[in-house]
């Protein structure tokens, strides 16, 4: 079976969690492809010949995760030439055999709008900022102003912005607990699965 559920996003909305919950569930292959633009910004050099090289053990350094990735991810995402790099890799994934959850910022707009599932993960800045806050501690303020300049990033950028797939399911977490908003994300696969 070919079907590719495509969840986009801000930074720590809750896209991950949500992923990793329907991969369990449906037994689906899962990327989380913003690791691919974090191994990129982390290995430094030229980042489209590093995206072109880019190999596994890249993706399993341990100081990907940092706010400092993330942000050196944002601005090497920007390049059209690294985005193109990334492209064929995720669309393989996208439609292997077996069922496939990826999710980014533009999973469903440019890498797969075929997907059979779309989802737009979203959440308040300041709701993430403090979700993220939990995880990485420091000063508050900093990581909403770090948050808020990656959605500026992202959003604002020319190739591959980040925004709502057409036909994307849009689940605001802000008020919402991870149960809930994995039951909902289980219940848009569910239908299509059964619509399939
Ligand atoms: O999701 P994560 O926070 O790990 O992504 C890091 C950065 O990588 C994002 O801020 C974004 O700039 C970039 N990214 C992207 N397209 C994707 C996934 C991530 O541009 N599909």
């Amino acid at each position: 079976m070919i079907f590719t559920v495509a969840i986009d996003g801000p930074a720590a909305a809750g896209k991950g969690t949500i992923a990793r919950a329907l991969a369990a569930r449906f037994g689906f292959a899962h990327l989380d492809s913003g690791l691919l633009y974090r191994a990129v910004g982390a290995k430094g050099g030229d980042p489209v010949m590093a995206a072109k090289a880019l190999t596994g053990r890249d993706l399993q350094r341990d100081d990907l995760r940092t706010l400092d990735a993330g942000q050196a991810a944002s601005v090497v995402a920007a390049i059209p030439a690294v985005r193109a790099a990334l492209v064929d890799f995720q669309r393989r994934f996208a439609r292997a055999e077996g069922g496939a959850v990826i999710d980014g910022r533009d999973i469903g707009t440019v890498i797969c709008p075929e997907a059979e599932v779309k989802l737009y993960v979203t959440a308040s800045a300041p709701v993430r900022a403090h979700r993220r806050w939990l995880e990485v501690g420091g000063d508050e303020a900093r990581v909403l102003a770090e948050v808020q300049a990656r959605d500026a990033r992202d959003m604002g950028r020319a190739d591959a912005p980040l925004r709502v797939a057409d036909g994307a399911v849009v689940l605001d977490t802000s008020v919402m607990t991870v149960d809930e908003a994995v039951a909902q994300a289980i219940a848009a696969v569910e239908a299509a699965l059964g619509g399939a």
